[in-house]
C-alpha cells in the first residue's frame, strides 16, 4: 500500500492517483523494481486537491484520516510506503525527517512501514531518483519475504 499526501489537479479531475507527471516517475520507479501498478494499492491522505497546491492543513488531514483507516482495515497491507514528508509525518511520526530517514523501517500491528521521497521531489531534483529506486527495490525484496 502506497500513501501520498493529496491528489494533484489532474488526479482530482480523473479520480485516480498519480496520473500526472509525478505518476510517470512513480511508474518508472515501480517498473525499475519489477512491480506494476495493478500489483499495489495507491491512495492519498487527503481525498481532494488542496487549492493552490499548498500543503494539506491539519483539519483537512484529520477529516480524511477515517477514510484512510478504513482503506487500511479492508486491505490489511503487509507493507505501507509513505510517499514524501507529509504522509510520513502523519503516518509514521510527527517528527519524521524524510532526508535522513527515508528507507528505514518501523513495525506496527503486523505491518512494516517505511517512507521514500515523493515523486514530485524527484521532478524537482532528479538526483533523488537513484536513491529512491534503491529504497523501492529494497521494499520489493522485503515484500517477497
Ligand atoms: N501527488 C500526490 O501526493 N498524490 C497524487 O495522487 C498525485 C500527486
Amino acid at each position: 500500500m502506497l500513501i501520498a499526501e493529496a491528489p494533484g489537479e489532474q488526479e482530482d479531475r480523473q479520480g485516480t492517483p498519480f496520473v500526472g507527471r509525478s505518476g510517470e516517475i512513480l511508474d518508472r520507479l515501480l517498473q525499475d523494481c519489477g512491480l506494476r501498478r495493478d500489483e499495489i494499492y495507491i491512495t492519498n491522505i487527503l481525498k481532494c486537491h488542496p487549492p493552490g497546491n499548498r500543503d494539506p492543513q491539519e483539519g483537512e488531514k484529520e477529516a480524511c484520516v477515517p477514510y484512510l483507516k478504513y482503506e487500511t482495515y479492508l486491505l490489511k497491507p503487509k507493507i505501507i510506503v509513505c510517499l514524501g514528508r507529509v504522509a510520513a509525518q502523519r503516518i509514521i511520526s510527527a517528527d519524521y525527517k524524510i532526508t535522513r530517514q527515508h528507507g528505514t523501517w518501523t513495525c506496527r500491528k503486523n505491518c512494516a512501514l517505511t517512507a521514500v521521497y515523493h515523486p514530485s521531489a524527484i521532478l524537482r531534483d532528479p538526483s533523488k531518483y537513484e536513491i529512491t529506486k534503491k529504497d523501492f527495490c529494497e521494499i520489493v525484496k522485503n515484500g517477497q519475504n
